[in-house]
């Protein structure tokens, strides 16, 4: 008999084609290009912060299932978007009113919340790769890089994938629930970053 999917297989396979798209989008394409300058990277991290704040603002204020992540807090990269942008010259009152994304992935069920942050916490992979390519180019100094160079990814990769089994249910609604969630969190980001 055939073995039924994990949660964190569930989430990988049904957004597979998601993660291949976001790659494609030409404002995160940038980021790995040779000639990105210093005022092109501001408007990602900008556009970057205006998904990001809100998002880890409303998965915050929801106690009860953040009380299930390990090192929940930690977890969060606005404060680290925040400081770079402040290194890129911008100013607090700046920072507070870029805009921000209304167009949010679902959260408020268990189900939704742990699709989403599978997301977030996943693009710190990919994140590992783009800091490796933005530390070589000139404009580049360590205090601009606090967003993609997040500390000890593999070790919050790993726990995180730990928290994954021990919430995973095995209930295909909640698989079902949480791949939606998850799916949904890349088409908005994607959405919210082309324009
Ligand atoms: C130019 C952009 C990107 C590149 C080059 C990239 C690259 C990668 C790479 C190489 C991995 C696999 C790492 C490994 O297995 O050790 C990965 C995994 C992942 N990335 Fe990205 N990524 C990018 C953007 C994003 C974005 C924007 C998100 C979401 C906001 C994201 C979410 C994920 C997730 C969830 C995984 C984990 C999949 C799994 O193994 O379960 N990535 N990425």
């Amino acid at each position: 008999m055939l073995r039924k999917m994990t949660l964190r297989e569930h989430l990988r396979a049904s957004t597979a084609q998601a993660h291949e798209s976001i790659e494609a989008n030409p404002t995160l394409a940038r980021l790995l290009a040779q000639d990105l300058s210093e005022a092109e990277y501001r408007r990602i991290l900008e556009r970057y912060f205006g998904f990001f704040q809100p998002l880890e603002k409303d998965l915050s204020n929801l106690a009860e299932f953040v009380n299930r992540v390990p090192a929940f807090a930690a977890r969060m990269r606005s404060e680290r978007l925040r400081l770079d942008l402040q290194t890129l010259g911008l100013e607090i009152s700046e920072i507070e009113s870029l805009p921000r994304c209304e167009a949010l992935p679902p959260h408020t069920k268990l189900a939704e919340f742990v699709g989403v942050l599978y997301v977030l916490e996943g693009s710190n992979l990919g994140g590992k790769l783009i800091a490796k390519h933005l530390r070589a180019l000139p404009f580049t100094r360590p205090a601009c890089l606090n967003f993609f160079e997040s500390p000890d990814v593999s070790e919050n990769w790993k726990s995180f994938l730990t928290f994954l089994n021990d919430v995973d249910s095995g209930n295909p609604s909640f698989h079902r629930d949480a791949a939606q969630a998850a799916q949904e969190t890349f088409r908005s980001l994607d959405r919210w970053m082309a324009r």
